[in-house]
C-alpha cells in the first residue's frame, strides 16, 4: 500500500520516470543487506518454491529437450542451460534438480547433460547456494553452476564453476529460462491512457525526516508515491516494437493506469542475443495475460513484503515476443498467480510433447491451483482426518514447509487412524526427508520425520532421523531425550544412559531424565528391566 503525503513530509525525488525512481536502487540494496534472511518471514516464496512448481516446470522442461533433440539430433551431445533469473532462496533450483534427475533417469534420457545455472544479481545469495549440502550432490554431478546476473544491466553472464560465458557458440541448444517473482522486482514505466490519449506517469517520492541518513530514505515502506501525468505526443521509446505495443493500448483501452515491464523486457533482448534467439522462458508471477485485465485500473500501488512488487503486465512481453518473431503461452484467467511460457526460434506447433505439457501443468492443475488448495488445507487442517492430510501431502510432492504445518495433528491422529493410510504416511516419510532445503530459522524436516516413526514405535528409522538432524538442530534436549528413548527401546540400553545424560547437562531440571538415568545405572548393575 502507498500512503498519502503528509505535510512534514521531505521531497526524495521529484516527477521522475517509474524505471529512473531510485526505488529500484533500494530494492536492490535491500536484497543485497538481507541476503538469505529475505526469506525468513519476509519476502513470500512458497508459491514459487515449492516441489510442485519444481515437478510442473520439470515436465516442461524434459518435454522440450525430447522433443528438440528428436526435431535436431545432432544436438543431443550439447548441454541444455537452464537459467535461473534472480534464484533467490534456491529451493526451487534444488526441487527442479531432485525431479529432473529423476526424470531423466525414467525418460532414459541420462545421456543429455543439464546445466542450472542459479543466477542473482547479489554475490551475498550465491555464497549461500556454493556451500549448501542439499546442492552438493549436484555441484559434484556437474549439473549446477552459478552465476551474477543484473538484469537491467547487459553485462556478460559467465558460470563461475565453469568458467564459461552464456554467448551465441556456447548456448547452441535453446536456452531454458526460469523468472519468477523477479518480473514483479525489477523496473516497470508507468502509463494512463484516458480520452484515447496517452500519458507517462512520473512518480515523486516524499517521506519523513526521521526516515532519512545521508540524506537518503532508510526504510522502504515508510516511503509516500505521488504520481503526475504528463501526454506523450511522439514515440516514448526508441524501440518500435515497444511504441506499438503502447499505441495498442492507447487505442483499445477506456480508462486506466498500466505498468510497463521495460526492465523484464530489456533483460529478455539481452538473453535473446546471447542465445541466438532461441529462448523458453517459464516464469510464474502475479500480473495480467490479457489486455482486458488492463483496462479500468486506478495508478500501480507497491506492495511491501520486505522487499516490493508490482503487478506483471504479462500481456506486453506475450506481444513483444509475439511482434519480434515469437509466441507465448499464457494458461486462462486466475485470481492470483499466473504461469506463463514465452519463446522464440521455436516452432510449438512442431513440438507435440511441449504442447501436451503445456496443456497438462500449466493450464489444466497448475502451480497457481495448486496452491490455493493449499491455501484451504493450510487454514482448515485442524478439521482434516488422517486421509485427508496423507493425500494432501501426495498432492503437495511430500513438501517439509506443508508438513510442518501439519506435523502435530499427524502425530495426534496417528494412534487412532486406519494402519493403512499410517503405512502410506510411512513409505513416504523418506521422500519427505529428501526434499529438505535447510533456510535459516527454518524447522528442520529430519526432526519431524524422526518424530513420525517414534510415534508409529519404527525406532530404528526414527533414530536414524534425529541422527540426520544434529548437524542441523544442534544439541537440544528434546533430540537427545528422543534418541535416548529410541536407543532404550532398541536394546541398546548404554548408549541410551549416555543420550540420557548429555540430555540432562542440556536440562539439568528434567525430573524424566533423571529418573532414566537413575534407572539405567541400575540396570547396569544388575537392576531390573523396565
Ligand atoms: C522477489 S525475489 C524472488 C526470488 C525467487 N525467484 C522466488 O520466486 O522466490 C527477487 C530476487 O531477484 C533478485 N533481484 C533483484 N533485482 C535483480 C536484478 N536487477 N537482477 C537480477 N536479480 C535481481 C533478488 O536478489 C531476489 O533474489
Amino acid at each position: 500500500m502507498t500512503t498519502p503525503p503528509t505535510t512534514s513530509s521531505v521531497l526524495v525525488e521529484e516527477n521522475k520516470s517509474l524505471s529512473q525512481s531510485s526505488l529500484w536502487r533500494m530494492q536492490r540494496e535491500y536484497f543485497e543487506q538481507e541476503s538469505i534472511n529475505a526469506w525468513v518471514n519476509q519476502v513470500p516464496f512458497y508459491i514459487t518454491s515449492n516441489p510442485f512448481i519444481a515437478y510442473c516446470y520439470s515436465q516442461l522442461v524434459i518435454n522440450f529437450i525430447r522433443d528438440w533433440t528428436k526435431k535436431h539430433p545432432e544436438t543431443k551431445h550439447l548441454p541444455f542451460y537452464i537459467l535461473e533469473l534472480g534464484t533467490g532462496s534456491g529451493r526451487l533450483s534444488f526441487y527442479v534438480l531432485k525431479t529432473l534427475t529423476e526424470l531423466l533417469e525414467a525418460y532414459k534420457m541420462t545421456d543429455i547433460k543439464i546445466c542450472y545455472v542459479m543466477s542473482d544479481f547479489t554475490r551475498n545469495n550465491i555464497k549461500y547456494y556454493e556451500t549448501h549440502p542439499a546442492l552438493l550432490p549436484y555441484l559434484e554431478k556437474g549439473m549446477v553452476d552459478f552465476a551474477i546476473y543484473n538484469m537491467e544491466l547487459d553485462k556478460p553472464i559467465t558460470l563461475l564453476r565453469q568458467h564459461i560465458t552464456l554467448n551465441p557458440e556456447t548456448l547452441q541448444n535453446p536456452l531454458i529460462v526460469f523468472a519468477n517473482y523477479i518480473f514483479d522486482t525489477i523496473s516497470h514505466d508507468g502509463f494512463t491512457v484516458h480520452d484515447k490519449k496517452l500519458y507517462e506517469l512520473l512518480i515523486s517520492l516524499k517521506t519523513e525526516m526521521s526516515n532519512l541518513k545521508d540524506n537518503r530514505p532508510v526504510d522502504m515502506e515508510k516511503l509516500e508515491t505521488v504520481y503526475h501525468i504528463k501526454e506523450i505526443k511522439s514515440d516514448y521509446y526508441s524501440d518500435p516494437v515497444l511504441n506499438d505495443i503502447l499505441e495498442e493500448y492507447k487505442t483499445h483501452l477506456h480508462e486506466s493506469s498500466l505498468l510497463f515491464p521495460i526492465g523484464s523486457i530489456h533483460a529478455i533482448k539481452y538473453l535473446n542475443k546471447i542465445s541466438n534467439n532461441k529462448l523458453f522462458i517459464i516464469s510464474t508471477d502475479k500480473g495480467y495475460g490479457t489486455l482486458n485485465s488492463l483496462d479500468y485500473h486506478g495508478h500501480p500501488s507497491l506492495s511491501f513484503h520486505g522487499s516490493f512488487s508490482l503487478m506483471v503486465n504479462f500481456h506486453a512481453i506475450s506481444e513483444f515476443f509475439k511482434k519480434t518473431g515469437g509466441g507465448s503461452f499464457m494458461q486462462s484467467t486466475r485470481k492470483g498467480i499466473k504461469t506463463s511460457v514465452f519463446y522464440n526460434g521455436i516452432q510449438l506447433n512442431e513440438l507435440t510433447d511441449t504442447q501436451y505439457a503445456l496443456q497438462q501443468y500449466v493450464e489444466e492443475f497448475s502451480p497457481s491451483d495448486y496452491f490455493t488448495l493449499h491455501r484451504r488445507v493450510s487454514d482448515s487442517f485442524q478439521e482434516c482426518d488422517l486421509d485427508t492430510i496423507a493425500a494432501h501431502m501426495h498432492l503437495t510432492r511430500w513438501d517439509p514447509h506443508m508438513y510442518l504445518k501439519l506435523k502435530n495433528r499427524v502425530i495426534s491422529l496417528i494412534s487412532e487412524a486406519d494402519p493403512e493410510t499410517v503405512e502410506f504416511m510411512a513409505t513416504y516419510m523418506p521422500k519427505l526427508a529428501s526434499n529438505f532445503y535447510h533456510l535459516p530459522k527454518t524447522e528442520c524436516v529430519l526432526f519431524e520425520v524422526g518424530v513420525f516413526f517414534h510415534a508409529t514405535k519404527n525406532y530404528q528409522e526414527a533414530l536414524r532421523y534425529y541422527e540426520q538432524s544434529l548437524p542441523f538442530v544442534g544439541e537440544q534436549f528434546s533430540l537427545r531425550y528422543n534418541i535416548a528413548l529410541c536407543q532404550h527401546h532398541l536394546g541398546r540400553n548404554e548408549d541410551a544412559l549416555a543420550s540420557f545424560k548429555k540430555a540432562l547437562e542440556l536440562n539439568p531440571d528434567s525430573k524424566e531424565t533423571k529418573e532414566w538415568v537413575t534407572f539405567l545405572e541400575k540396570g547396569k548393575n544388575g537392576g531390573e528391566e523396565k
